[in-house]
This record gives structure tokens, C-alpha cells and sequence, in this order.
């Protein structure tokens, strides 16, 4: 059985004494750190506070994420961090290929990089969230499937089975993410049962142990139902994972899914 994997994805938000505020306010809300040993958590905070955020998570089971990396070991890329860099600042996590950096960010990503990068946090120990997702053009061109495969496929070329034993994928309908639109339970279900039957072709029985978490506008009211899904292991959650008694409660609702 998977366990699900709760990550606050927190972008370019919050500052270093709300950013603690909220780490206090997701532990006093988590209460015992049994909570983490059923369901995994993870915050990812702006690269900055990575290592002040790893202090105040010591002794929580909460861990610690960062949103992005850059493919090259050391030298001239200003501006840039790299796997070593994150692991050293306490990060377990990273995420990759989400769709700000796709799309949004002037970097505008390709899929070529995002593999690129994937191998890189995977290969100094860190493990890769990597984000797929269609946008609503693709959507209503019935694309949505065909855009995640090729995506998935390109992001785990020449991924290691080292790596890809803890990989985690994250779909992310581009449509819903800071939108307040989210993808119905079935809508979720088809993309994460066709992303996993994808990943079976590209690393066999491994893909049934894989967590595929949703991101896109999930909130207390609706992780409940998207979580409950079959193929649904937990969520990347941006907006609400800045609330402490929003991110609570949706651990919560990942939390229910296994002690039915
Ligand atoms: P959202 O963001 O929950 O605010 O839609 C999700 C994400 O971007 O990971």
C-alpha cells in the first residue's frame, strides 16, 4: 500500500517570521508525529529559507522541499542552486518541472531540462516530485493524455531504478492550479491511472509503489474526495498550504485514507 505524501508547495510567499508562524502552526495542528509515520509531509519553501525552515522543522517528521534545482553540480550559473546545495540546507525533496517554470517564469522549461534536472536531484540523493500536467487548450483538444505521457516519458529518460524507486509524480492540470477550478475526482482518476499504467511500461511492478500526488487548487472541502480516488496519493498544495489549519486539514483528509 502507498503512503500518501502531503507537500506544501509554498512559491514565492511568506517571510522569514511567517514562514516560522506557519512551520509552529502545522505542528501544534499536527499534534503527534504519529500523524507523519501514516502520511508523508513536506513543506517547500522559497530556496532562501530552506535552511531556517529545516531549523524549525527538527523533531516535527515534517519534511523539507525545495522548488526547484539546477542540473549542474558547481560553477558559473548566477543565480542558481544546486542538489548538493539543497541537501546540505536539510531538504529531502525537490520539485521539478511545475508549471510556473513551464510556462509562466521566463525560463520556460522544456522537457529536456526538467529530465536533466530530475536526474541530478536524483542522483545526490534527494528525491524528484516531477510535475506533468495539460493545459486547457490541450484539454479541449482531448490531448490531456498524450501530453502526459510524453511528459512523464521525457522527464524519466534515463532516469536509474535507484531513482526511480522513490520518484514522485505530481499531476497538475494546468487549468487548476491557483485558479480555484479543480479537477473532479473521476477527472484526477483517469490521469493518474493512465500516468501509472505509463510508468508500469517504463519501470514494471516499481510503478505500483510510485506516488502520484494532485496539485491544482486542492482545499480542505475537496482533498477528501481527489485523495479518496484510487490512484490519488495525497497533493502538492500551493494557496492553501500557506494557511496552517488549511494544510492541517488536508493532511487530514490524506490521513482518513488510510485508516478506512
Ligand atoms: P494551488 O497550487 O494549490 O494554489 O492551485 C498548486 C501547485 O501549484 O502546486
Amino acid at each position: 500500500m502507498r503512503k500518501p505524501f502531503v507537500a506544501g508547495n509554498w512559491k514565492m510567499n511568506l517571510d522569514l517570521v511567517r514562514a516560522r508562524e506557519l512551520v509552529a502552526g502545522i505542528r501544534g495542528g499536527l499534534g503527534t508525529d504519529a500523524d507523519c509515520r501514516r502520511v508523508d509531509v513536506a513543506v517547500c519553501p522559497p530556496s532562501v529559507y530552506l535552511f531556517p525552515v529545516a531549523n524549525e522543522l527538527v523533531g516535527s517528521g515534517i519534511a523539507l522541499g525545495a522548488q526547484d534545482v539546477y542540473p549542474e553540480p558547481k560553477g558559473a550559473f548566477t543565480g542558481e542552486v544546486s542538489a548538493e546545495m539543497i541537501k546540505d540546507a536539510g531538504a529531502q525533496y525537490v520539485i521539478i518541472g511545475h508549471s510556473e517554470r513551464r510556462h509562466t517564469i521566463g525560463h520556460l522549461e522544456d522537457d529536456r531540462m526538467i529530465n536533466l534536472k530530475v536526474k541530478a536531484a536524483g542522483a545526490a540523493g534527494l528525491t524528484p516530485i516531477l510535475c506533468v500536467g495539460e493545459t486547457i487548450g490541450e484539454r479541449k483538444r482531448g490531448q490531456t493524455l498524450e501530453v502526459l505521457t510524453f511528459q512523464l516519458v521525457a522527464g524519466m529518460t534515463g532516469v536509474s531504478a535507484e531513482i526511480a524507486e522513490r520518484i514522485v509524480i505530481a499531476y497538475e492540470p494546468v487549468w487548476a492550479i491557483g485558479t480555484g477550478e479543480v479537477a473532479t475526482p473521476d477527472q484526477a482518476q483517469e490521469a493518474h491511472a493512465h500516468l501509472r499504467g505509463e510508468l508500469r511500461k517504463l519501470v514494471g511492478d516499481q510503478a505500483d509503489q510510485t506516488r502520484i500526488q494532485y496539485g491544482g487548487s486542492v482545499k480542505p472541502d475537496n482533498a477528501a474526495d481527489l485523495f479518496g480516488q484510487p490512484d490519488v496519493d495525497g497533493g502538492l498544495i500551493g494557496g492553501a498550504s500557506l494557511k496552517a489549519d488549511d494544510f492541517v486539514a488536508i493532511i487530514s483528509a490524506a490521513l482518513a485514507t488510510v485508516q478506512r
